[in-house]
């Protein structure tokens, strides 16, 4: 075999002993960026149970997303004899007045031709009374116009279909001609060609289908905790009939109606062919509300346990159970299949922690013994609650615990061999919520260098889903998601295709593989030759700067603005004293080039800790901290002082050292391979390119003779900067024929890209 200069061998060989696990690849769902309603949630009207109050949002209320056009009568927001406890808010329509519902769109809801249900709670509120609803274009022009049967004087369920005659952005409204109706729960939702009310919007589904999700995490992240115990997620709320279900203002800050509640997530899971993965709190609720995390009362944990067990006899009962025949009620006789249970999200690992944890656990363990439950490690991989975490599973000896990485992919590319060194015979791994930050293809992948590291090491780590997994465009909390969508485009990012492309070759077992030719990319080391003085949500003054024994003027630094000082030195001070606005500053410093910089974030994050991070070709990282931190306060001036040693950093602040940190320099490889057993005897190769040209691999399987056919499958970025968040990735994945001699042939690999290798007849 003769090789060029940029060539790299890729030999695959034996398998390692390591089986695949088969569920490894998932899903996280949980409702933030409108993943639910808005979102995957069929339904096009926003608010349509009038609960929306100040706690999802500031200034949001029972007519949020509803334009009143009163007359006469006019519309009033009631509360008396509602259709349920649950949803106790309605409106009474007047006479002469109407409702107008633009869906989640400023530019209105989008219809398509066809039918769309309407279904109500309606009640007559004085005698003949007439009302209408209707779909209209943005410009008042008549789609579809219907009467709504308001008959009884007591709350009953209308079902009638508006059929529209255009594709349009639209309107829905309801009119009452004469007397007063009450109105509550309002939902349109396309019908499908065999006549049903759409639950799901297909095209978000076929989009999840296509990612293979082995199982399917719900409902978070922060939901399931919850910010505060009132709003932990407490599932019998949110199953049965929509009027009993409690909606709850959404951790991030907007409204949940619970209309996709457990059984309608566990109908998901089926479609998907996943099994469920609830992840339940662990007792106590978030640990980012003011007073920290609260607890349970032990007095009422024997409930919140039987609830927990209550859920997995839902989801797995018998119909001759209580929980499984409430199941069954709900039209699914058949169990759901759930495997796995989380106990705990991203908790702070304490003594409380772990009192509710533990009888949570004892109680599943000793119940459901064929459920995988799945412990917590903390928000990130390292650090207080990750050790405290291991522990406490290790002395409960909990089957899995769920390990969370939001990294830079410097990161995720210094650690491919994290789980190399992983303890066997502990607790398994589920990498429950992780992603690199940005929606560039350099973060995509980095991320399938790490899975081929996952996949190498499935037999510790068993179970992974990337996070957040749908994010609406415009209503979006969290960066960077796997889905990006609008009302009417679904726009995978780089991570999507990857997460894709690696699901579609997820073998049974792992082979050696041995990558040979490429090179390693060394990692700069901290520098102060620039510095730059940010001050984000407030005013800065920054005094007395010295760099390396030279002095610099003084800098007044705006919400906008950034002070760049060109400088040279191993050591820097200065004294920084807000004098406007509510948050605090930042001082970076790094080489002459930018490409890489250290931030000393004073006030961070609520204004309420201190951080060291690096920031690597624009993507940032914590590298030391959060250290809690009493504020910044205006007028009061605050001195810093830096050092860097090679790759040590020290920083002080009014003398007090809060970052003693060593730099982790090693280099990450340019080419990332590894491969597993295909169908049929075949094998699947991963290639992931890191670097900046082209290259040919020549690839070399073991035990494969004559002439083999293949699939290569090619994301070629082309550069680490294709892709933005919200947008569509710009290059989608190319499957091409190709063909092993003897077991080798030679596969492009172009500059930052992700090949894989299907060696073997097609599936
Ligand atoms: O995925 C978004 C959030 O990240 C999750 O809700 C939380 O668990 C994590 O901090």
């Amino acid at each position: 075999m003769t090789t060029g200069r940029n060539d790299v061998t890729i030999h695959v060989q034996e398998p390692t002993g390591t089986r695949v696990s088969p569920d490894l690849w998932g899903l996280f769902l949980e409702d933030i960026n409108y993943a639910l309603d808005g979102g995957l949630n069929a339904d096009l009207v926003r608010n349509g149970d009038f609960e929306a109050t100040g706690a999802d949002r500031p200034g949001w209320g029972p007519l949020t997303g509803w334009d009143p056009e009163a007359d006469a009568d006019g519309v009033r927001v009631r509360s008396d004899r509602p259709v349920s406890a649950a949803n106790a808010t309605y409106v009474r329509i007047g006479a002469g007045s109407r409702l107008t519902n633009r869906g989640y769109d400023p530019e209105g809801m989008l219809v398509r031709e066809g039918a769309y249900r309407l279904r109500l709670a309606v009640r007559r509120a004085a005698p003949s009374a007439s009302a209408h609803a209707s779909l209209t274009t943005a410009d008042g022009g008549a789609l579809a116009r219907v009467e709504i049967p308001a008959a009884a004087d007591a709350w009953s369920w209308v079902e009638v279909d508006l059929t529209c005659t255009a594709t349009t952005r639209a309107a829905l409204s309801i009119d009452v001609g004469e007397g007063a109706v009450d109105v509550d729960l309002v939902e349109l939702r396309p019908v499908d060609s065999q006549g049903r009310a759409r639950l799901f919007r297909p095209d978000l589904v076929e989009t999840l289908r296509a990612l293979r999700p082995a199982f399917v995490r719900f409902p978070g992240g922060c939901v399931a905790h919850g910010y505060g115990l009132d709003n932990m997620y407490h599932w019998k709320r949110t199953i049965g009939p929509r009027e009993d279900r409690v909606p709850m203002p959404n951790t991030w800050g907007y409204h949940q109606s619970m209309a996709i509640g457990y059984h309608e997530y566990f109908l998901l899971c089926e479609e998907l062919g996943a099994t469920p993965m609830p992840v339940v709190a662990a007792g106590v609720c978030c640990q980012n509300v003011p007073g920290g995390p609260q607890a349970i009362p032990q007095q009422r944990m024997p409930q919140y346990v039987q609830d927990v067990l209550d859920l997995v006899e839902y989801a797995n009962g018998g119909p001759e159970t209580r929980w499984g025949a409430v199941r069954a009620a709900a039209g699914h006789p058949e169990p759901f299949g759930l495997r796995y249970l989380g106990i705990g999200n991203e908790d702070v690992v304490d003594a409380q922690f772990a009192d509710r944890f533990g009888q949570l656990f004892d109680a599943v363990r000793e119940r459901c013994p064929d459920v995988t439950v799945i412990g917590t490690l903390g928000p990130k991989p390292y650090g207080p609650d990750y050790d405290a975490g291991w522990e406490l599973a290790r002395r409960l000896e909990v089957p899995m615990v769920d390990e969370h990485s939001y990294r830079s992919p410097r990161w995720l590319l210094q650690h491919l061999d994290r789980f190399d060194h992983y303890d066997r015979s502990g607790p398994a791994v589920y990498l429950g919520e992780w992603a690199a930050h940005s929606s560039t293809m350099r973060s995509a992948l980095a991320e399938a260098a790490y899975m081929t590291a996952v996949e190498r090491n499935s037999d510790v780590v068993r179970l992974s889903s990337y996070a957040p997994l749908l994010a609406r465009v415009g209503s979006t909390q969290w960066l960077p998601d796997l889905v990006y969508f609008t009302d009417d485009d679904v726009r995978p990012s780089p991570s999507y295709h990857v997460q894709r492309m690696m699901a579609e070759v997820r073998g049974d077992r792992v082979l050696a593989c041995a990558a040979t030719g490429h090179t390693e990319r060394p990692q700069s080391s901290p520098a102060m030759q620039r510095v730059t003085l940010r001050s984000s949500g407030s005013t800065t003054r920054f005094t007395a700067i010295r760099v390396g024994g030279t002095e610099h003027p003084d800098q007044v630094v705006g919400t906008e603005g950034t002070a760049s000082l060109v400088t040279d030195g191993t050591e820097l001070e200065l004294v920084a004293t807000r004098t406007d606005g509510e948050e605090g500053f930042v001082v970076g410093f790094g080489g002459a080039d930018g490409e890489t910089v250290h931030e000393f974030q004073v006030g961070g994050w609520r204004n309420e800790s201190l951080i060291l991070a690096r920031r690597d070709d624009g993507i940032g990282n914590e590298v030391d901290g959060p250290h809690p931190f009493g504020g910044v306060r205006t007028e009061v001036p605050l001195h810093v002082r830096v050092t860097v040693q090679g790759a040590r950093i020290r920083v002080w602040l009014d003398g007090a050292l809060v970052h003693d940190h060593e730099d982790d320099l090693r280099p990450w490889p340019d080419l990332v391979a590894g491969a597993t057993t295909g169908p049929d005897g075949g094998a699947y190769v991963t290639l992931v390119s890191l670097a900046d040209e082209d290259r040919t691999a020549h690839l070399v399987v073991d035990g494969a003779r004559g002439a083999t056919p293949a699939t290569v499958t090619t994301l070629a970025g082309g550069s680490p900067d294709v892709g933005r968040p919200f947008e569509a990735c710009p290059v989608e994945p190319v499957a091409t024929a190709a063909e092993l001699a003897d077991g080798r042939a030679a596969i492009t690999v172009p500059a930052w890209s992700l090949v894989t290798v299907q060696v073997g007849p097609a599936t």
